[in-house]
């Protein structure tokens, strides 16, 4: 007979997006190895399909009316207001049904800090709601800064007048530190690449107005942002658990593509560390001249490559039959690879990233150096750490130029240099892994954690 007090269940409501999707689903995996049942809320798309490696996990639809058209449509940022706005009532009806269901054993909903809808199903059916922030703790704190700031009326709400105004109001903010989250400058505090100001503005006021949560999630470890979490743990006046990085304990992988694994059986015919690994995760796209100008620069470098491109028709299509020659010569091209078992690849020499946080990660926990070109939102902030905080990667500014994609590439694969920071990341790795072991700050955090939600 089931055991209630021992198996309660937990609903997790993760953002329909990978970078997302997956960290929720490494949380899954952890509380169920911790005895609760797990029950996760989906939309219609970017699903994880069941019986993907998930025994025993309940996998329920939330009957939405915003197609995955809709996400190429508007955006990110004002997909994320209309899809909590379709969303309130049927998750209130989705936990409603869970409810007769389980007989009122749910005893927690987790959800993605930008699903704040969630949050009125919380209170109508009084069940305890917590945060997931699937992103770094020091992008967490930025926002925290930034609402107060935007509330102090810091900032100009005219659309696209933010830089001005921040400099024309207060210019001795722009280089000054953030208080406690050194290296964070308030000039980084702008949001970047993240379309139009305004709806920005409001999803930030929805996700601070709409939240009650009792406690945090964030998938990070305190050796890698201490002061973060610190500033964190006092800012926000309720218990932050930082449970990560979650991918080194899950078993199972929740890719929503699938993966090309004719990758690895070409990454076992290359020489020790020589590979640069290419990806920008699901959502980063390059325009078709920065693709030729990396793809000559990558050649140029004499050093094999693996690279990414999900869409595939980036403009490697519009190769010249000489730079085709040589991009088959030197490198290998997938859509989608297994890219925790690449990073951990003994071939492997650095990975070319966007600096996704969950890419991240993956990265420092294979010891892996990095080069790194972020897009948007706070892929800055990893960037920044990667570079200056944890020294184990180089930045790539401006424009995409040949000659300066040969450079970065010799310098983390075959200079010096590259070699000190290959060390510096081998130390990280191991702090890393020691945090998720027995012992470590990872792995007491989620006992802490399932103390809370068993007793909360
Ligand atoms: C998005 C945001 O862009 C990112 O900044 C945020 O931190 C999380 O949400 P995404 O762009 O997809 O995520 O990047 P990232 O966080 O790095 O996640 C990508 C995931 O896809 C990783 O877990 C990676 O292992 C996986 N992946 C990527 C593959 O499995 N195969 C690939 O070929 C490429």
């Amino acid at each position: 007979m089931e055991n209630k007090q021992a198996k309660r269940r937990i609903v997790l409501v993760p953002v329909p997006a990978q970078g997302h999707v997956t960290p929720f689903m490494q949380l899954g995996q952890a509380l169920s190895s911790k005895g609760f049942s797990i029950t996760v809320a989906q939309g219609q798309f970017n699903c994880v399909s069941p019986p993907q490696g998930f025994p025993g996990f309940q996998f329920v639809t939330i009957p939405e009316s915003l197609p995955e058209s809709e996400l190429k449509r508007l955006g990110m940022v004002e997909f994320a207001i209309k899809h909590n706005k379709t969303n309130e009532a049927s998750f209130k009806n989705c936990i409603a049904q869970l409810l007769l269901q389980h007989g009122n054993d749910i005893s927690c909903i987790i959800y993605d800090e930008s699903m704040y809808s969630c949050e009125a199903a919380a209170r109508e059916f009084n069940i305890p709601s917590v945060i997931f922030t699937t992103t770094s703790a020091t992008n967490h704190a930025s926002r925290c800064v930034f609402s107060k700031l935007n509330a102090e009326r810091f900032f100009s709400d005219i659309e696209g007048a933010l830089n001005h105004s921040l400099m024309a109001y207060h210019p001795e903010l722009k280089e000054k530190v953030v208080e406690n989250l050194y290296p964070l400058r308030y000039k980084h505090l702008l949001p970047s690449g993240l379309g139009p100001l305004e709806p920005l503005l409001e999803l930030r006021r929805e996700v601070v107005n709409k939240r009650t949560a009792s406690a945090f999630i964030i998938n990070t470890s305190s050796c890698l942002e201490s002061s973060s979490l610190s500033w964190l743990q006092q800012e926000l006046r309720i218990p932050v658990y930082s449970l990560g990085p979650l991918h080194i304990t899950a078993l199972a992988s929740s890719s929503l593509l699938k993966q090309d694994r004719s990758c690895l059986e070409w990454l076992n015919k290359q020489k020790p560390r020589s590979v640069i690994y290419i990806s920008l995760g699901s959502m980063a796209h390059m325009e078709t001249k920065e693709v030729l100008e990396m793809a000559w620069g990558l050649s140029n470098s004499n050093q094999p490559f693996l690279w990414v491109t999900p869409n595939g028709d980036d403009g490697i299509e519009l190769f010249s039959e000489e730079l085709s020659k040589m991009v088959s010569e030197r490198g290998y091209i997938v859509k989608w690879a297994p890219q925790t078992e690449v990073l951990a690849h003994p071939a492997v020499g650095g990975f070319w990233s966007h600096c996704g946080w969950n890419s991240t990660l993956e990265s420092i926990a294979e010891g892996v150096p990095m080069i790194c070109r972020p897009f948007h939102g706070e892929q800055k902030f990893n960037a920044m750490y990667i570079e200056s905080v944890w020294s184990v990667g180089i930045q790539l500014e401006g424009e995409v130029e040949r000659g300066q994609v040969e450079r970065a590439v010799k310098r983390l694969i075959v200079d010096e240099e590259g070699a000190c920071m290959r060390e510096r990341a081998l130390v990280l790795k191991e702090k890393v892994k020691a945090s998720v072991r027995a012992g470590g700050s990872s792995y007491n955090a989620l006992d802490e954690l399932v103390k809370y939600l068993k007793t909360g």
